[in-house]
């Protein structure tokens, strides 16, 4: 299978990238032909200060390989490095619906929370994603819960193409796992773990031992005092349960269990040490990544070389198509 899928490049990585969207990419690239893209022309769309932009890219491509990502397994490139993603996204611009756009959840949200800066490209955000899949003719999509819909847009984009300029595109299906897919804000259990929003909200993958102890012993839980999981009406203690039981490979009935006639503290503290011991090796990676900046740079210069030539190739096919050459 094709595989694409993209991060940006606003924050560190939390937990939630890990568990929903990253880890997948990881399994994925032992078999599959993958292409990840750190989507810094999406990244644009919010507010953001220009003269980090690059060290917030090194950093992610830094947080990728330390999570996993094998550059020797997948094409690991920086969006706007191959121009060719501008292109495919305005050719798209003209058979969408603005419609479909208008009624896109993230939109509705990004619009509420950046309300001086509701630009065009906030609006315009999901074909840009989908010129991302369809320049490689991406057949699959690991992402988080967040993103199905503009996935389903990409369904829609693609077939809309076939049917004006003949058979050129897949309709790329998503990827979305059944547990992970949705990891809650440790704040507000009601509300997607988000890397805009309150940092004590979010464990980040880089975070250290105490950090992330302080942050799970302060987790927003429930009424009552078991340790159950019910996402209804125990959302906080079944949100750390999932990451728990995402670590640890023990299902969440396993771990009612083992922590019945317990109390949350006593649950919190053993959640703490498994995230502490799990992300203790990620942490090392990324030191010893974060010294080697000539190997990371090039890692996207390669990168994109290898994505261009794809993405050039399909352009070549979308113009021919389209009465553009
Ligand atoms: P981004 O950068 O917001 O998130 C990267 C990936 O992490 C997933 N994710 C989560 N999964 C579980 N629980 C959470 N709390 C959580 N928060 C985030 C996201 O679903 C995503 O898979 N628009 C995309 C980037 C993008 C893209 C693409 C993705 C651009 N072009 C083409 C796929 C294909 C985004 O903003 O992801």
């Amino acid at each position: 299978m094709k595989i694409f899928s993209g991060i940006q490049p606003t924050n560190q990585l939390h937990i939630g990238n890990y568990l929903g969207a990253v880890k997948q990419w990881v399994q994925l690239q032992e078999n599959h032909e993958c292409i990840y893209c750190i989507v810094d022309l999406h990244a644009l769309t919010i507010p953001y200060d220009p003269k980090n932009l690059q060290e917030k890219i090194k950093e992610t491509v830094i947080a990728l390989i330390a999570a996993g990502l094998d550059p020797e397994k997948c094409i690991i490139f920086t969006q706007s490095h191959v121009k060719e993603h501008a292109e495919l996204g305005w050719l798209l611009n003209t058979i969408c619906p603005i419609g479909e756009l208008e009624r896109m959840t993230q939109y509705k949200d990004k619009s509420k929370k950046f309300k001086e800066n509701i630009n065009a490209g906030l609006l315009d955000y999901p074909v840009l994603m989908a010129g991302d899949v369809l320049l490689y003719k991406g057949q699959a999509v690991p992402v988080g819960k967040d993103q199905e819909q503009h996935v389903e847009l990409m369904r829609t984009l693609a077939r809309k193409f076939n049917q004006k300029f003949g058979k050129t595109f897949e309709e790329p299906k998503s990827l979305i796992l059944q547990e992970g897919a949705k990891i809650m804000s440790l704040v507000d259990p009601k509300k997607k773990m988000s890397k805009s929003d309150d940092p004590k909200s979010c464990i980040f993958l880089f975070d250290t031992a105490e950090a992330i102890t302080k942050k799970i012993m302060a987790a927003t839980t429930d009424s009552g005092k078991d340790i159950k999981f019910n996402l209804t009406k125990k959302p906080g203690i079944s949100n750390l349960l999932m990451i728990y039981s995402l670590l640890t490979g023990k299902t969440t009935q396993e771990l009612e269990k083992e922590f019945a006639g317990k109390n949350y503290g006593e649950f919190k503290k053993s959640l703490a040490q498994v995230v502490v011991n799990y992300l203790e090796p990620f942490r090392k990676k990324q030191t010893e990544f974060a010294a080697r900046d000539v190997y990371v740079q090039e890692i996207l210069k390669q990168g994109a070389a290898r994505a261009q030539k794809i993405a050039e190739t399909t352009m070549r096919e979308v113009k021919q198509k389209m009465g553009l050459i």
